[in-house]
């Protein structure tokens, strides 16, 4: 082997114990603080082992609270539980016309033979078969759907059944044709963000379950607990405890200091400017070494320097603002109005 694979590989001795649970998709042993929400889709979803109808239901909230966490988690326990309610989750974002839902509909009730058969036809096979037994019906991310025609379809011929909705948008069900809404009249159920102890709690428990014990400190702990309280969204937190055990990693480091999670910080405000394109990277970078100057000088600098318009480095500056990425505060000035750049997030 070449020596500077053989120093790679000693060097790289893993701070991780299992660096899977820090996944978004990994499944947490517990699901902490979302005891009364689970009761709410259960109640839903009881009349259905009485063999009657259950009640549908829309789920909303901002991203990374737990909505799809929460209810897949439900529909495992449905499967360990009975044989009479069939679980099916659908993700509308990876399957977004009402063929492709089809198609995942199949595949949840076992159904193979979908060759040369139309939708429509593939739909009353479903739903023959779904009728045979009550069934649940997760759909996530359904806002992202094409089409509605298959929640028609579902709502109207399913007799007992309990269809979920989740969507980060809180109006998505005003916006609903009302012929759906009429046919569907879902509960809501509401999932807010995490307070700063529950999301500290639910990070410590992917630690524990990611690293061995020791490996990050309170301080360090609480730093990144912050920040994903801040962006309220659990990922955030997974991704700054990956990013900070590689970078520690990288400094051969056996355990995660705050340095570390400083820099991993960073790089967390570089994967929220992924939307921007890149002139506007360009300008980000160029604020952040000269925070100390005016809007103005900055313009007068940025033009000197890399030959671009004082208009269109304003233009710039103001989309970054429209991105919640800065805020432009006004300054006394002698000469005028003038602005500094203020990061919202941290830089
Ligand atoms: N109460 C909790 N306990 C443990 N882990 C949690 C909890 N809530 C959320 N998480 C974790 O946070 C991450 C995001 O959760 P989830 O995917 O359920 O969010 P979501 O609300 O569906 O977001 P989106 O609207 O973006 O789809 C997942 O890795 C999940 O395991
Ligand atoms: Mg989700």
């Amino acid at each position: 082997m070449p020596d500077l694979f053989r120093d790679i590989l000693k060097s790289s001795e893993s701070l991780f114990k299992n660096e899977v649970a820090l996944d978004p998709e990994f499944v947490p042993k517990l699901i902490q603080f979302r005891e009364n929400e689970n009761q709410y889709i259960a109640t839903c979803i009881k009349p259905l082992f009485q063999k009657r109808n259950g009640k549908n239901l829309i789920i909303h909230g901002p991203p990374g609270v737990g909505k799809t966490l929460a209810t897949k988690n439900v529909l495992k326990e449905l499967e360990e539980e009975t044989d009479d309610i069939t679980p099916v989750y659908v993700n509308c974002w990876k399957k977004n016309t009402t063929y492709q839902v089809v198609l995942e509909l199949c595949k949840a009730i076992d159904y193979k033979f979908i060759q040369n058969k139309r939708t429509d036809e593939l739909i009353s096979i479903i739903v023959e078969r779904l009728n045979k037994k009550s069934s649940v019906l997760v759909f996530d991310e359904i806002d992202k759907i094409q089409e509605l025609d298959i929640l028609y379809n579902l709502s109207e011929s399913l007799y007992r059944k309990t269809i979920i909705l989740l969507t980060n948008e809180s109006n998505w069900l005003f916006r609903l044709d009302s012929r759906l809404k009429s046919r569907l009249i879902p509960d809501q159920l509401e999932f807010k963000p995490y307070s700063l102890t529950e999301t500290k709690e639910i990070l410590k428990q992917r630690i524990s379950q990611a690293f061995p014990p020791n490996t990050i400190n309170e301080n360090s702990l609480n730093k990144i607990t912050e920040n994903t309280f801040k962006q309220r969204d659990i990922r955030t937190g997974l991704f700054l405890l990956k990013e900070s055990a590689e970078i520690a990693e990288s400094n051969s480091s056996k355990k995660i200091e705050m340095q570390h999670v400083e820099e991993a910080v960073k790089r967390v405000i570089f994967s929220d400017t992924e939307k921007l394109d890149e002139e506007e990277k360009q300008v980000l970078e160029f604020i952040k070494t000269n925070m100390e100057k005016t809007t103005g000088e900055m313009a007068k600098l940025y033009e000197e320097t890399h030959k671009k318009s004082k208009r269109t480095f304003q233009r710039k500056l103001n989309n970054l603002q429209k991105s919640n990425l800065i805020k432009l505060d006004e300054t006394e000035s002698p000469r005028g109005r003038s602005f500094r750049v203020k990061p919202l997030t941290e830089f």
